[in-house]
């Protein structure tokens, strides 16, 4: 099977859970990692101060508090540093380190953004191709990801990317 695609603001995702494109100290940032906090509150942050950080490609779940989604996983993207630096199996990673987190908590919906394709510069289009066969892997009867694109023009890109895998 194969994940959905939707375009919107994965804050209002109402499923078991979002997935946050974090940074390795878990403690916030801008993009959609700063977008979770400010709808999730306050109680957020205090749960991550106690995680003690997360590496590259791994994730770490919490609460969801304030947020329709019942949990937050947070993962940590890949800086792109030109591609041969290890960053396709990195970001390979935080979807499987995320799917299999949820699985583990018995978390069937679970909405990822288009983790390392913003402020750590993973080339887009390469960033969709990772996640959709990354994700394709977990699509069946246990659990259901989905692949939530932002802004229009990237969605559209997804939808032939989608089309060619
Ligand atoms: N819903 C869905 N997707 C979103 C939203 C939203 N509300 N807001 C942004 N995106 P980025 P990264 C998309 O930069 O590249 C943070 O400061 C956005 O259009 O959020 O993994 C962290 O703390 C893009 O396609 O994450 C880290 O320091 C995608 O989410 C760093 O940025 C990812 O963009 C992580 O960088």
């Amino acid at each position: 099977m194969r994940p959905k695609i939707i375009c919107g603001d994965i804050t209002t995702f109402r499923g078991d859970a979002i997935v946050n494109a974090a940074n390795r100290s878990l403690l916030g940032g801008g993009g959609v990692d700063g977008a979770i906090h400010r709808a999730a509150g306050p109680e957020l942050l205090a749960e991550c101060r106690t995680l003690g950080g997360c590496e590259t490609g791994e994730a770490k779940i919490t609460k969801g508090y304030r947020l329709p989604a019942r949990y937050v996983i947070h993962t940590v993207g890949p800086i792109w540093h030109g591609g041969n630096h290890g960053e396709k199996a990195l970001l390979e990673s935080c979807y499987t380190s995320s799917m299999n987190l949820a699985r583990e908590h018995g978390l069937r919906t679970v909405a990822f953004p288009l983790i390392s394709a913003g402020a750590y510069g993973y080339p887009v289009k390469e960033a969709i191709k990772v996640a959709l066969t990354a994700l394709s892997e977990y699509a069946d009867a246990e659990s259901e990801p989905y692949l939530v694109i932002y802004d229009e023009d990237t969605y559209k890109l997804s939808l032939s990317v989608y089309d060619e895998l």
